[in-house]
C-alpha cells in the first residue's frame, strides 16, 4: 500500500503529520470511546505543572464569530499523576505522545521537564510559554526573547527529548522569539497558541470571562497562523521544523499550514465540536495527494513560497 504520510521527525518515526492540540483534547482517553488512538500522528496532552491546579474560577469558556474564547488557567492533575495515573493507558496506544509542559518559574518548568523526561512512554515535550489566562508563567515567559531564550536553554539541559517551544501570537513580531528559541536549540516551534481577547456579556454590561481576557481560538485565527509559519518558514526553511496549530478544521485548513512550511499540524478547537476531525483530516489528506499525483505530503511542505513576488 503506498504510504503518502508516514515520515520522521526529531529522529522519531510518525505514522501521519495530524497531531490533536493540546487542551482541546484532554489525555485522550475520552476520545478512544470514539475511535482508536493508534489512528493519531500524535497526541499532545494538556499543560502539565508540578502540583494539581483547579484553574480559573468560572465564566471560562465563550464561543464567539468563528471562534472560541478560553481562559481555563491551566487546570490539570499535576505532572505525577500524569505519568504513573494516565500515562499507562495512554501507551496502550501506537501514536506518539508529547507532554505540555508549564511552570510558574524557571523552577517548575525544569522539574516537570526532568520528571517527564525519565517518563517512558512520553516522545517529546512542547513547552508552554504561551498561556495568556495565568498570573504566573506562560506568556510571561514567552514574550521576552531573552527569558526565553534562558529557559529553552536549560530545558535542553534537563531532557534528552525533542523539545518543542509553543510561541505566543501576542508578539509584534514573531521572528524575535522563533530565533530565541532556534538560538537556545529547540527541535522544533509549536505555531500559535491563542490570541488575547475580550467578550462582554451586553446585559450585564460586564465582561463574560471572569479573567476578563482569554485566548482566541478557532477557524478565526487560521490567517494569522498561516501567516506566522509563513514568516518562520521564510526565516528558517526545513532547518526548523515547525508544527502548525491555529483554525484547523479540515483539511484544506491542515493544507494551507503545510503549503505555508508546516511538517505536521495540530487539530485544537475542532475536537470540540467535531472530534473525529483529526481522522477526516488524515483521509482527507490522503485523498487529495492522490488526486494531485503526489508520491508523499512531504512534496507539498513549505511549497506555496515558490511563488515569486509577481504572482503575489
Ligand atoms: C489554559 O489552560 O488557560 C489555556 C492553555 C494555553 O493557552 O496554553
Amino acid at each position: 500500500m503506498e504510504d503518502l504520510l508516514s515520515h520522521e521527525l526529531f529522529g522519531i518515526k510518525f505514522k501521519n503529520p495530524v497531531w490533536t492540540a493540546s487542551g482541546t483534547f484532554s489525555y485522550g482517553l475520552e476520545v478512544a470511546k470514539l475511535y482508536d488512538l493508534s489512528l493519531l500522528g500524535a497526541i499532545v496532552v494538556k499543560g502539565l505543572s508540578l502540583k494539581p491546579r483547579k484553574g480559573n474560577m468560572p465564566e471560562r469558556i465563550v464561543e464567539t464569530p468563528a471562534g472560541m474564547l478560553n481562559s481555563i488557567g491551566l487546570q490539570n492533575p499535576g505532572v505525577e499523576y500524569f505519568i504513573n495515573e494516565t500515562l499507562p493507558q495512554l501507551r496502550q496506544y501506537d501514536t506518539r505522545i508529547f507532554a505540555n509542559v508549564f511552570g510558574e518559574d524557571e523552577e517548575e518548568y525544569l522539574a516537570v521537564a526532568e520528571k517527564l523526561d525519565k517518563a517512558d512512554g512520553v516522545d517529546g515535550l512542547e513547552l508552554n510559554v504561551s498561556c495568556p489566562n495565568v498570573k504566573k508563567g506562560g506568556i510571561a515567559f514567552g514574550n521576552d526573547p531573552q527569558v526565553l531564550y534562558d529557559l529553552v536553554y536549560k530545558i535542553k539541559k534537563v531532557t534528552k527529548k525533542p523539545l518543542l517551544v509553543k510561541l505566543s501570537p501576542n508578539v509584534t513580531n514573531i521572528l524575535d522569539t522563533a530565533d530565541a528559541c532556534v538560538n537556545a536549540k529547540a527541535d522544533g516551534l509549536v505555531l500559535i497558541n491563542t490570541l488575547l481577547g475580550v467578550a462582554i456579556d451586553v446585559e450585564k454590561e460586564k465582561p463574560i470571562l471572569s479573567t476578563i481576557t482569554g485566548g482566541l481560538s478557532g477557524p478565526a485565527i487560521l490567517p494569522i497562523a498561516v501567516r506566522m509559519i509563513w514568516q518562520v518558514y521564510a526565516k528558517y526553511g526545513k532547518k526548523v521544523p515547525i508544527i502548525g496549530v491555529g483554525g484547523i478544521s479540515n483539511v484544506q485548513d491542515a493544507l494551507q499550514h503545510i503549503l505555508a512550511g508546516a511538517c505536521a499540524i495540530q487539530v485544537g478547537t475542532a475536537n470540540f465540536y467535531d472530534p473525529y476531525s483529526p481522522i477526516k483530516i488524515i483521509e482527507g489528506l490522503k485523498e487529495h495527494l492522490k488526486k494531485k499525483g503526489y508520491k508523499h505530503y512531504s512534496q507539498l511542505i513549505g511549497k506555496a513560497h515558490q511563488m515569486t513576488i509577481k504572482e503575489v
